[in-house]
């Protein structure tokens, strides 16, 4: 894996500046600072409103470098939009509007300066049904650093890093140029993974990326998972309770509650800790049911 530099610019006009860095969880006592790894970003009281409507409220969830984040809860308690709100992905949907703080390494995601483009490079995003452009298989890994000025010179090296770096190169270099739609399913999440990678992000941010593999491919890209953590700080979003059993080192439990003003149900953050806790001893009873299954 190639050395990735940081310039701390999210926004062409303003230089954030080495300082940007954040250091640990001042709440953290100050025996476990030594062993926790420092916060890359932090969601402090963050609601997700669509129009009128407040989807998530009060989320406050620090995620660490190079650790793996596992949200989960039930369909609608706000995984996907909470997710969304760490890469300004929320600024595409009509209405969509983040109340309180995301912070990325130190910087206000949201601050007027703040380029929404930049931010989607630095923190990439994998979906959960893979969605290759129709394009060739090297075409897939260059559209991002073609739009980014890299120049075609360094194309054939970032393709193969890329697709290395995603597990897939050995089963595609002999057909770089043929149409990504005709690799399987896990292949053709691989490549998105490689894409997301190819533009050098910081973090990657995954939505039910293995929902639609099968118990191999889903193997295949927790594996990947565990050595891109060498690199990236991941946070996933999954259904699936033995995959953040096995791939996270902190979790996030989401639940929803029925808000008595708008009679609709909102999510919330019910519980975040590390995962083995989460599992085997967690603090909050609405906890313990879902992911023991007595969730309903
Ligand atoms: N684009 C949108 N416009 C309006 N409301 C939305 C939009 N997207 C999501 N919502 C609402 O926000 C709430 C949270 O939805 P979200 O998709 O974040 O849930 P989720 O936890 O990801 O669910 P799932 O597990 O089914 O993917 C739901 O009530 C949903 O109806
Ligand atoms: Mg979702």
């Amino acid at each position: 894996m190639t050395e990735r530099t940081y310039d701390s610019h999210l926004s062409s006009p303003r230089n954030f500046g080495a300082t940007a860095t954040m250091t640990n969880d001042t709440s953290s006592p100050a025996a476990d600072v030594a062993v926790e790894q420092s916060i890359v970003m932090d969601v402090k009281d963050v609601s997700v409103y669509y129009s009128d409507f407040r989807a998530v409220r009060d989320v406050n969830m620090p995620v660490r470098e190079h650790q793996i984040t596992a949200m989960i809860g039930p369909s609608g308690c706000g995984k996907s939009t909470v997710l969304r709100s760490l890469n300004r992905m929320n600024d595409l949907i009509d209405g969509a509007r983040v109340e309180g703080l995301v912070s990325y390494r130190g910087i206000d995601l949201y601050g007027p300066k703040v380029d929404p483009v930049e931010v989607r490079r630095r923190i990439g995003m994998v979906f959960q049904k893979p969605n290759p452009f129709p394009k060739s298989i090297r075409e897939n890994i260059t559209f991002g650093p073609r739009i980014a000025g890299i120049p075609k010179s360094e194309f054939d090296e970032l393709v193969e890093r890329s697709l290395r770096s995603a597990a897939l190169w050995e089963e595609v270099k002999d057909r770089l140029d043929s149409s990504a739609l005709g690799l399987s399913g896990g292949q053709q999440q691989r490549l998105c993974i490689a894409r997301a990678i190819a533009t050098q992000p910081d973090m990657l941010l995954m939505d039910e990326p293995c929902s639609a593999l099968d118990p191999i491919a889903t193997g295949r890209i927790e594996d990947l998972m565990h050595e891109l953590k060498d690199n990236y700080t991941i946070v996933i979003v999954t259904h699936n309770m033995q995959q953040a059993a096995r791939v996270s080192d902190r979790c996030a439990f989401f639940t929803t509650e029925l808000d008595s003003q708008s009679d609709r149900r909102t999510g919330q953050l019910v519980e975040y800790d590390a995962t083995d806790r989460i599992f085997s001893n967690p603090s909050d009873e609405r906890t313990e049911n879902y992911v023991t299954g007595r969730f309903g």
